[in-house]
């Protein structure tokens, strides 16, 4: 029998400071050993978004203390664990440093191996944590800083498909509860209030929708919102009204745009029955969910979505994907430094900015 295995996760590269031990089990996926996010919800509020020295002084005001419990919450001691993984990128160096440090010391102290992950390898890999996954599989990341198709075809190995060639679809709804004056994050409130709205009341644009490829665009629907904000004059039923359309255009968008991904996903792999997986920070949407869920019965694969704790930043997903390549001997010595951009698929297209090519 091989050894199971036992992390230490950490991640800082947003707004959570997040700690986390887990251990794999008999079923091929985790334990949750402890699992402690400190949110900066409070921090950001007022500004309505994520300020990164506010970022970095919570990060290190929050560290230890988060570090702390989710140690003692797991019960063991730093000793019995196999190895250390902290997100070393993309993200706010300044934020990353943190955490990449602090994985970094425990590691040098207590002599383990550590492992820098890939942030967005964490959201790709989660789903793990709780179902078998098989290679290779089609995902969909959806978070505030990222919104890309890919194939998954193994630790380490990703084929990009598609991205949004503006705003990540986290920031889109972000950006436009703040136009509705709906609280911040975005995402909650926007899905929380679309429940009191008519969603065929506005006609809002579905931008690119109808060009070839899974390449996604959310910036023009996010310019429309905000003409429609300034003409509704503070109405609270008609804000209402366009958080729902709002969200129900993202759905249609989403639903052709899988749709089609699906089909290069099949074409490329030759494979007709495979795992679709949603993760990131806006898969918690229970809208969204349901609008997947439906075109996965049309198509007939299988659709996956990580446990809602596990959508959100944690460090469950970190510790998961330094347990995984740990065993494909992916280790990292102390000198690793962190990153801000750093995507899965490095040989895609970089598809925002001057010189875009649709
Ligand atoms: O993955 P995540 O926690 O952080 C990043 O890596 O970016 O994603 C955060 C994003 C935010 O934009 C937030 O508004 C969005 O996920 N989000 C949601 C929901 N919950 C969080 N978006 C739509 N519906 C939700 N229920
Ligand atoms: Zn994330």
């Amino acid at each position: 029998m091989t050894k199971k295995l036992t992390f230490l996760g950490i991640e800082t590269s947003c707004d959570e400071t997040a700690a986390s031990i887990i251990r794999e089990n008999d079923k091929g996926t985790a334990d949750i050993l402890s699992n402690v996010v400190s949110s900066q919800i409070e921090e950001h509020k007022k500004f309505g978004g994520v300020v990164p020295e506010l970022a970095a002084r919570a990060h290190l005001e929050n560290i230890d203390h988060i570090l702390n419990r989710a140690i003692e919450e797991s019960k063991i001691s730093i000793e019995k664990i196999d190895g250390v993984a902290a997100t070393a990128g993309p993200g706010l160096i300044v934020c990353l440093s943190i955490g990449l440090n602090m994985g970094k010391t425990i590691a040098a102290f207590s002599d383990k191996p550590f492992i820098g992950v890939n942030h967005l390898e964490g959201h790709a890999l989660s789903p793990g944590l709780n179902d078998n996954m098989k290679f290779p599989y089609l995902l969909l990341l959806i978070s505030g800083g990222h919104t890309q198709f890919l194939i998954v075809k193994d630790i380490n190995d990703y084929e990009q498909l598609g991205t949004t060639i503006d705003d990540a679809l986290g920031e889109a709804f972000d950006k436009t509860a703040k136009m509705l004056d709906l609280g911040y994050p975005g995402g909650p409130s926007i899905e929380k209030f679309s429940k009191l709205g008519n969603e065929k009341f506005f006609q809002l644009p579905e931008p690119i929708i109808n060009r070839a490829g899974c390449n996604l665009s959310f910036a023009g629907l996010k310019t429309a919102v905000l003409r429609e904000t300034k003409k509704i004059n503070g109405n609270l039923e008609l804000k209402y009204n366009l958080a729902a359309s709002f969200q129900k255009t993202v759905n249609k968008i989403l639903y052709k745009k899988t749709k089609v991904a699906a089909k290069m996903f099949m074409e490329k792999t030759k494979k007709k029955e495979f795992q679709f997986i949603v993760a990131g920070g806006v898969a918690a949407n229970k809208s969204i969910r349901e609008n997947l869920t439906k075109l996965s019965n049309e198509m007939n694969f299988q659709i996956i979505f990580p446990d809602i704790k596990f959508c959100g930043d944690n460090a469950a997903m970190i510790a998961w994907a330094g347990i995984q390549r740990f065993k494909k001997n992916l280790i990292d010595d102390l000198k690793i430094k962190a990153k801000s951009r750093w995507p899965l698929d490095e040989k895609a297209p970089y598809m925002k900015g001057p010189g875009l090519k649709l």
